[in-house]
């Protein structure tokens, strides 16, 4: 039986340990070790990451991975890639190189407004809150300059408040709805700073208001919060080519390609239970990017899957048309990132990952991941329509199966080798190991 413990973010990182691997583990050395194991050899490194959150114990690796030759908007690219799926950094490489030869990848940043609530209780008259909000909405903005001005110095900062009704879904529910410009920046703290104080001068405000009530001054705040709903953080990535260049053997010609890659893409459109897993390619090759580059993927999921469902029905992330003997394959995707501030000057491998994309802004970080999206897509339905997702996915998961039965080196060359030739199942691989060990 397990055991309660308070105090547990007072211990040191050993004491952690100790409490944990003896509560829970049958062979504490063993858990011991294998915590110790990752543990970075340089303290302050590993201090570094300790920080990061509370109660840190160890630290999680996940490979880092490149994916070279995107061109986008005729500049090349080596993508960095997070992750621990083993065909998608392949699949990305490959969707790269087919488009590096039909011109790359053509991207445009559409909108880059990010919202945030106060979400209050107001119990009165709706036109005596309206006269009350367009008298204090200049002071909302004129009380957080200490927290705008830099950001404003820059060219962002408050876009807008406007004072929203929301009592036709929950009664006497309002809204401060704002929006907010916040450069490079992913901006949440900035934002959610920017609220708190709208929220405090609301409500202070209130209690000195003549024309309200004595109940309508009581104004209830109850939470000040950004929004991970981005729709106007917009992004537009896309490839195109004529139909017979989509050919690149005798297998399939460009045209039939064409023509059942869209249906592929319609079926995502109008399916839900195809849409998930059509979209969860897409993240895939965005989430990577996002977490390489030190941003908040789950902001990313929450905000591009509620983007998919705009229309009350979950759907595609991504279109495909063709025009004039033209193929046009595309996203659009709400993505609020972030390319100063948070992790992005802490975490040494983001560091690294940045500079490698050049630096980028955080416009150009939304294009990138765009395309890092749009091509893991394009990568998935090439393998769907063709070939199947199992030979291409099977092939890169030949290593784990290696590694779960311990093969040695000079195993695992000899079962690749002969695998280049031969259809890799989980089987095939167990009865390749099995024969080897046999003869050796
Ligand atoms: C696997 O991680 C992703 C796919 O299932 C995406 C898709 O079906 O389009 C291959």
């Amino acid at each position: 039986m397990s055991k309660s413990i308070s105090g547990f973010s007072k211990l040191s990182k050993s004491k952690k340990i100790d409490w944990i691997v003896d509560t829970y583990f049958s062979n504490a050395d063993d858990a011991k070790r294998v915590l110790k194991q990752y543990w970075n050899t340089d303290e302050r490194l590993q201090q570094l990451h300790d920080e990061f959150i509370e109660n840190t114990i160890t630290n999680y690796y996940l490979p880092l991975g490149v994916a070279p030759n995107f061109l986008i908007n005729d500049k090349l690219y080596t993508i960095p890639m997070a992750i621990e799926e083993s065909s998608v950094v392949a699949a990305a490489s490959k969707a790269a190189k087919f488009w590096l030869e039909r011109g790359g990848f053509k991207t445009s940043v559409i909108s880059t407004t990010k919202i945030g609530q106060v979400h209050f209780i107001y119990k009165g008259e709706f036109s005596t809150l309206k006269l009350f909000f367009s008298k204090i909405k200049s002071k909302l903005i004129q009380d957080s300059k200490s927290i705008t001005a830099n950001m404003e110095k820059r060219g962002g900062g408050i876009i807008d408040i406007e004072l929203r009704d929301k009592t036709d879904d929950i009664n006497n529910y309002y809204q401060l709805h704002a929006s907010f410009e916040t450069l490079d920046a992913m901006g949440a703290n900035f934002i959610n700073s920017c609220l708190e104080q709208f929220a405090k001068t609301f409500k202070s405000e209130a209690l000195l208001f003549d024309a309200f009530s004595e109940e309508e001054k009581q104004i209830e705040i109850v939470m000040s919060i950004l929004s991970n709903y981005v729709p106007d953080c917009l992004v537009r990535a896309e490839v195109s080519c004529k139909v017979d260049d989509l050919s690149e053997n005798d297998t399939i010609s460009g045209e039939a390609f064409a023509n059942k890659f869209i249906q592929a893409v319609n079926i995502a459109e109008v399916e839900p239970y195809r849409a998930v897993t059509h979209n969860k390619g897409v993240m895939n090759g965005i989430d990577a990017v996002v977490l390489a580059t030190g941003n908040d993927f789950r902001a990313v999921e929450a905000g591009v899957h509620a983007y998919a469902s705009r229309h009350g029905k979950y759907s595609s992330l991504t279109h495909a048309k063709i025009e004039n003997g033209v193929f046009t394959f595309w996203i659009e995707i709400p993505l609020a990132l972030g390319t100063v501030g948070g992790l992005t000057g802490l975490h040494p491998l983001v560091k690294l990952a940045l500079e490698l994309l050049h630096k980028p802004s955080a416009k150009e970080l939304m294009q990138i991941v765009a395309v890092a999206g749009l091509a893991q897509n394009f990568a998935a339905l090439r393998s769907l329509i063709t070939t199947g997702i199992q030979q291409g996915h099977m092939k890169m998961h030949l290593m784990n199966i290696l590694n779960q039965f311990e093969a040695n080196n000079e195993e695992k060359e000899t079962i690749t080798e002969y695998f280049k030739t031969n259809t890799v199942t989980h089987s095939a691989v167990v009865e390749a190991i099995n024969k080897l060990r046999v003869k050796s």
